[in-house]
């Protein structure tokens, strides 16, 4: 089995995602300490944007499919996916490879594998917060992968940038979390 490891927070050391991602990818080589391990941090290791030439290069492409579980860190910046990884998709989202159109509608192709993503955001954006309509990462990273087969989990540490307090609040509690995602 083959684990793929994808960072996109720009944050570094403080970043709140990444040690959430690591901790999502131990915990699952502790469960399954033989499974493969293939890293690719976007912001370190940056994708261009998405060009027609581009798409005559399958590498990212070929990298997903080969994996079995992703792991991805997901900052919230400015209420949506860092642009580096919405380049990263840009190459993942690929008709007649992860999804096809048929008579009856779309239809996702990468159906069998486990997607698990760490969000980190500023904010609250629970339903009914104040905030709640412009929560467009998770509902889009959710839609995305539900349209090429796949049931994405989440681990997320909201209300980040409220206080410190809160900030290690959030970030404790999910990292606890992972605990269960690696059962
Ligand atoms: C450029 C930038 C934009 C941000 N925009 C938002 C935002 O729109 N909503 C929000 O709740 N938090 C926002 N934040 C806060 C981040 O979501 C929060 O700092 C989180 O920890 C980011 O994950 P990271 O620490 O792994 O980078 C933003 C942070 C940055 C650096």
């Amino acid at each position: 089995m083959t684990i793929l490891h994808i960072d996109s927070s720009i944050s570094g050391e403080n970043s709140a995602s990444r040690p959430i991602s690591q901790s999502i990818v131990d915990r699952l080589r502790q469960s399954s300490p033989a499974d493969a391990l293939v890293t690719r941090d976007l912001v370190s290791d940056p994708l261009p944007h998405l060009t027609l030439d581009a798409f005559a290069d399958t590498s990212v492409l070929d990298e997903f499919l080969a994996s079995d579980t992703v792991v991805i860190g997901a900052p919230m910046y400015n209420f949506t996916l860092p642009t580096q990884l919405k380049a990263w998709l840009d190459r993942i989202l690929v008709a007649g490879q992860t999804f096809r159109y048929t008579e009856d509608g779309p239809e996702g192709l990468a159906g069998g594998k486990r997607v698990v993503i760490a969000l980190a955001r500023g904010g609250f954006y629970d339903q009914g917060s104040p905030a709640s309509a412009l929560e467009h990462l998770e509902s889009y990273l959710r839609g995305v992968f539900n349209f090429i087969g796949i049931e994405p989990e989440f681990v997320a540490a909201d209300g980040l940038a409220v206080s410190p307090e809160q900030r290690d609040t959030s970030i404790k509690q999910a990292l606890g979390e992972t605990i269960r995602l690696a059962a």
